[in-house]
């Protein structure tokens, strides 16, 4: 028994040795086998169910049908977008999923909004704003034109059951300037009692405790104004200019922040880039920001900063102009219009402040048109700028051209605008699963 394992054992072992150099070698050719089984498996379903893949580079599987044409047709729409350079994550994803919002989204106001009780003094708080391109509503202009555009639109719903979401159109910024509402604490139980007054009249609210319910604000007051009820606070979607990280009230993923733009009615003409011959433009008040009065202290001395404390010495549009890149420095806030501002005039903005949830970040890739600076940064501001090739440059040019649209309110909204993208936030929030009602 033994003698025979043992002779057994040998001719193993012979046979081991024998084979021992081509051993990589069999490995390899097993493994390129079954990778090409794998492609060609891969093929043939890519052929079957008609999806578009590129294998090395080179080949690509051809489309099948409607879908294909459907297909080409975005990719034309998105022509130079589909390139690495891109300011969008992806382009064809997002286009495609846009018209089916605008087909399919619903959105109930609640009657508030409509109701035009001249006997009520609180009913200018739900109303739309009658003249939201008045400049003195500087800041807050965001605020109005979301509520303006959403009452004209066609996402509107007079069958609340069909609705993906609720909108609860008090504002913030009328509230702060109405003199039975005005302080902060005053807000915060206006607003409570407004949720509890919806909980109770509808039935919505109940049904997923106000997970589909929203509400619009730039007034940076709006903040706390969930603090004294807590299922607004912890379900209902904020959409806020004020959308930091560390906002008290605020929570990342849930909550939605709004681009911040100043009102204005034409579109800026884009000065061309050897037409800015300064580096960088910031003008602002210092506040209590240390970004802001490092940045001063540093950088005012420097000729290719334009830098100022307060208003500058030229035209405010002048400084978005001539410069190649605007500052947006955290002041009170995460945000100012100034990121808008900058946008709008071609001036790639860098972005120092920190813990700022970024309007549209889920569907704009913002490295691709601005430069996102650490607020400890500010002594190295110069050399990070200079370090930028001057290709990226152009291309962060280039994609402010593309992505201007995203940063601007209409009286009579266009495709893919600030009103179109938010609530293509929001698009993206439906789905909720809803206690019966
Ligand atoms: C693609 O675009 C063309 C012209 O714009 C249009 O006639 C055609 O119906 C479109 N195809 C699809 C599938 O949307
Ligand atoms: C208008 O508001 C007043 C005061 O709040 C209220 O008494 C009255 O019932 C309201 N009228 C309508 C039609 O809602
Ligand atoms: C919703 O729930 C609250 C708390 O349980 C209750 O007070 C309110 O009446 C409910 N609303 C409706 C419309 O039933
Ligand atoms: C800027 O210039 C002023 C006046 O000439 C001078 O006092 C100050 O030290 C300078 N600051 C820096 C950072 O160089």
């Amino acid at each position: 028994m033994v003698f025979c394992d043992f002779r057994k054992s040998f001719k193993l072992f012979r046979l081991w040795v024998f084979l021992r150099p081509f051993s990589v070698m069999l490995i390899v050719v097993v493994m390129v086998g079954v990778l090409l089984m794998v492609q060609t498996k891969m093929k043939d379903f890519i052929h079957n169910n008609g999806v578009s893949v590129q294998f090395n580079g080179r080949e690509r599987v051809e489309l099948k049908g409607f879908d294909a044409m459907k297909l080409q047709n975005r990719s034309s729409e998105g022509e130079i977008l589909s390139t690495s350079y891109s300011p969008y994550h992806d382009w064809e994803l997002f286009s495609a999923d846009y018209e089916e919002m605008m087909k399919t989204l619903k959105i109930f106001v609640y009657p508030d909004a409509f109701m035009s009780n001249k006997s009520s003094t609180f009913s200018s708080i739900y109303l739309p704003h009658t003249n939201p391109f008045d400049p003195k509503l500087g800041n807050y202009f965001s605020e109005h034109m979301f509520k303006i555009a959403l009452l004209g639109s066609q996402f509107v719903t007079q069958t609340p059951e069909e609705a993906h979401f609720y909108f609860m159109p008090f504002s913030i910024n009328v509230m702060r300037n109405h003199p039975r509402v005005y302080s902060a604490s005053a807000i915060e139980d206006f607003v409570a009692g407004y949720t509890d007054r919806v909980r109770s009249e509808f039935k919505f609210w109940n049904a997923s405790g106000g997970a589909d319910h929203f509400y619009v604000y730039c007034h940076s007051i709006g903040r706390d104004a969930a603090s004294k009820q807590q299922e607004l606070h912890h379900n209902a979607i904020q959409v806020t200019c004020s959308s930091s990280y560390f906002q008290r009230l605020y929570i990342a993923h849930k909550d939605i922040g709004l681009p911040q733009v100043w009102p204005r009615q034409h579109e800026e003409a884009l000065s061309p880039p050897d037409a800015r011959y300064k580096l960088v433009f910031f003008a602002g008040r210092v506040q209590n920001s240390l970004a802001r009065r490092d940045l001063l202290e540093l950088w005012k001395n420097d000729s290719s900063f334009d830098v100022f404390s307060g208003s500058s010495s030229f035209p405010y549009k002048e400084g978005f102009q001539r410069s190649r890149y605007c500052l947006h420095v955290k002041g009170y806030e995460v945000n100012t219009a100034r990121v808008s501002d900058a946008i709008l005039h071609g001036c790639v903005p860098v972005l120092i402040s920190n813990y700022y949830d970024l309007p549209l970040a889920n569907v704009l890739d913002w490295s691709k048109f601005s430069i996102i600076v650490n607020e400890r940064d500010v002594p190295h501001l110069k050399k990070i700028l200079l370090s930028v090739p001057k290709r990226a440059y152009l291309n962060m040019y280039k994609n402010l051209g593309v992505v201007r649209r995203h940063f601007a309110w209409y009286s009579s909204p266009k495709k893919y605008d600030s009103f179109h993208m938010t609530v293509y936030q929001l698009w993206l929030r439906r789905g909720l699963h809803r206690v019966a009602w």
